[in-house]
């Protein structure tokens, strides 16, 4: 049986390197693997974030031995298929202290942006109220900070004050299988570990799944890793961490291969062609730190920030809104979308609708941000393309009393001007509010330009 897997694997790295095409003798390994779960998260990021297991025991029970069944197939693939039966319990995060014996950490040489200047924010005083009745601490803190005008503490805010720092960190693993959701498990120490950082789900189910065996892989797939505003901010922003050479050298595997995360890879330079997604088995396995809960580092932000590099005009004069029609829509848009125009025909600046049912390439997108010089509109994954605004932009977000400050803090962190105007639970802003907000936007992108 043993000998039997040995020919298989070497079968199979054969077809890898060839890159199939014949009639190859391949091999299958049968397996089923079950994994059963304590617990499941589903909370809504940026309201209800639960801290990671803080257990560093961790149990994956084994009640069968692991058997492999091969039998010797014609394929034009090289899939594996493991058949066992597995139950995690309490896997812990990577980047959680002294757990990791079986894999090795290494520090990223921290990226230097000593030079690099940060935004300033202006919270309405209902949203800074909303920060104080926030449940989670650090969005407690963060009110005090901000009422306070405390700068040096804004400074080193960094939005994870419950879940520690980034200091750049990558993991390496030998053979081990990778799941989508960002867990890790090695093909035969009882061992598991999560990717990601607040969220994850607990609860794996498996039965005889089908593995690709890869040689080398970088994997940025955390739960959640496939939406728009994750995408970006949690999973690819770790490449930040990742070296050319590391790059170039493996596939790049994600928790889905949709279309706006291949676009979203496609600009960093990375061809869809190495993307993989799903369950797969890495002989060698490169995971990077991600952005965890939401709160990408700065080194993270502004690798993306360069990588994407949309050119920007050298005269900006644009104010452009945000319209959201697919999902939270406000009722009152049409009157407030009125007001805009006026504003804007009044100060003698463009006038440009951002309506997220007609969406442009993700390109063009980010090419309109970069492009305005006043950016307005209600919290939601539109403004995510506030990754190609160049400094001084100025920002206005309609920001819910259930706060979340995710770009807050990406704008203060790309050095733009972020003023925040609440909106309520019916989902309307104030229309003096809006108006102050863009006449202050007004005084300083003047001085700005
Ligand atoms: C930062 O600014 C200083 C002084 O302006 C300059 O000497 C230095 O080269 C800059 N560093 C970077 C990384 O741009
Ligand atoms: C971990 O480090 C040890 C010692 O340097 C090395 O032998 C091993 O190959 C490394 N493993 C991985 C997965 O990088
Ligand atoms: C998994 O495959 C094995 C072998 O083919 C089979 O006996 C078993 O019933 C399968 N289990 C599930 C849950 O499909
Ligand atoms: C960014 O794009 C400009 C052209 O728009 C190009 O000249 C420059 O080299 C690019 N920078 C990087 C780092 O790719
Ligand atoms: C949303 O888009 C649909 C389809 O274009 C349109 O019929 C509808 O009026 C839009 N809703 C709003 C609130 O603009
Ligand atoms: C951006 O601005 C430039 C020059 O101001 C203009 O030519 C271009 O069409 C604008 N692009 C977008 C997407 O608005
Ligand atoms: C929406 O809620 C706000 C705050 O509670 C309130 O002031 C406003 O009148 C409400 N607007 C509408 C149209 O219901």
């Amino acid at each position: 049986m043993c000998q039997m897997k040995e020919r298989c694997v070497a079968v199979m790295e054969r077809n890898k390197s060839l890159f199939l095409g014949r009639k190859i003798i391949f091999c299958v390994t049968l397996s089923a693997l079950i994994i059963s779960i304590e617990t499941f998260f589903h909370q809504s990021i940026g309201t209800n974030i639960l801290k990671p297991d803080k257990i560093s025991n961790y149990i994956i029970a084994q009640k069968k031995p692991n058997s492999v069944f091969l039998s010797l197939v014609e394929s034009s693939s090289d899939l594996l298929y493991v058949y066992c039966e597995i139950e995690v319990k309490n896997a812990p995060f990577i980047w959680e202290k002294d757990i990791q014996s079986w894999f090795n950490i290494t520090n990223h040489i921290s990226i230097s942006h000593k030079n690099h200047s940060l935004g300033t924010v202006k919270l309405d005083l209902e949203n800074t109220q909303s920060l104080y009745k926030n449940r989670r601490k650090g969005y407690q803190v963060l009110g005090e900070i901000i009422e306070r005008h405390d700068l040096n503490r804004l400074r080193r805010w960094n939005g994870l004050s419950e879940y520690g720092i980034y200091s750049g960190r990558k993991a390496t693993f030998n053979d081990v299988i990778m799941f989508s959701n960002g867990w890790i498990i090695h093909k035969t120490k009882q061992l598991a570990v999560r990717n990601g950082g607040c969220l994850s789900e607990n609860k794996l189910q498996m039965h005889n799944v089908t593995v690709t065996r890869y040689k080398r892989v970088v994997s940025i797939a955390v739960f959640w890793g496939e939406g728009a505003w994750h995408f970006p901010m949690e999973a690819l922003v770790g490449l930040a961490y990742v070296t050319d050479t590391e790059q170039w050298s493996s596939f790049i595997h994600v928790t889905q291969k949709n279309k706006l995360v291949l676009q979203w890879l496609k600009l960093v330079g990375i061809n869809e062609k190495r993307v993989i997604h799903g369950t797969i088995l890495a002989d060698y396995l490169i995971v990077p730190e991600t952005g965890k809960c939401g709160s990408p580092s700065q080194d993270h932000i502004q690798w993306l920030y360069k990588k994407v590099n949309i050119s920007v005009p050298f005269k900006r004069n644009t104010v452009l809104l945000i319209k959201r029609n697919k999902s939270r829509v406000m009722p009152h848009f049409a009157k407030i979308q009125r007001f805009v125009e006026k504003f804007a025909k009044e100060a003698n600046i463009n006038f440009l609708l951002h309506d997220d049912n007609f969406l442009p390439s993700l390109h063009d997108q980010l090419q309109r941000f970069a492009n305005a010089s006043i950016v307005i509109g209600p919290h939601g994954g539109g403004m995510v393309n506030l990754i190609a605004a160049p400094k001084g932009t100025c920002v206005i977000e309609f920001s819910p009393m259930e706060a979340n400050v995710c770009y807050m803090r990406l704008s203060y962190l790309l050095g733009l001007t972020y003023v925040a105007v609440p909106l309520y639970g019916n989902n309307t802003v104030k229309e003096n509010k809006i108006k102050e907000a863009l006449n202050y936007c007004q005084g300083k992108t003047n001085s700005n330009f």
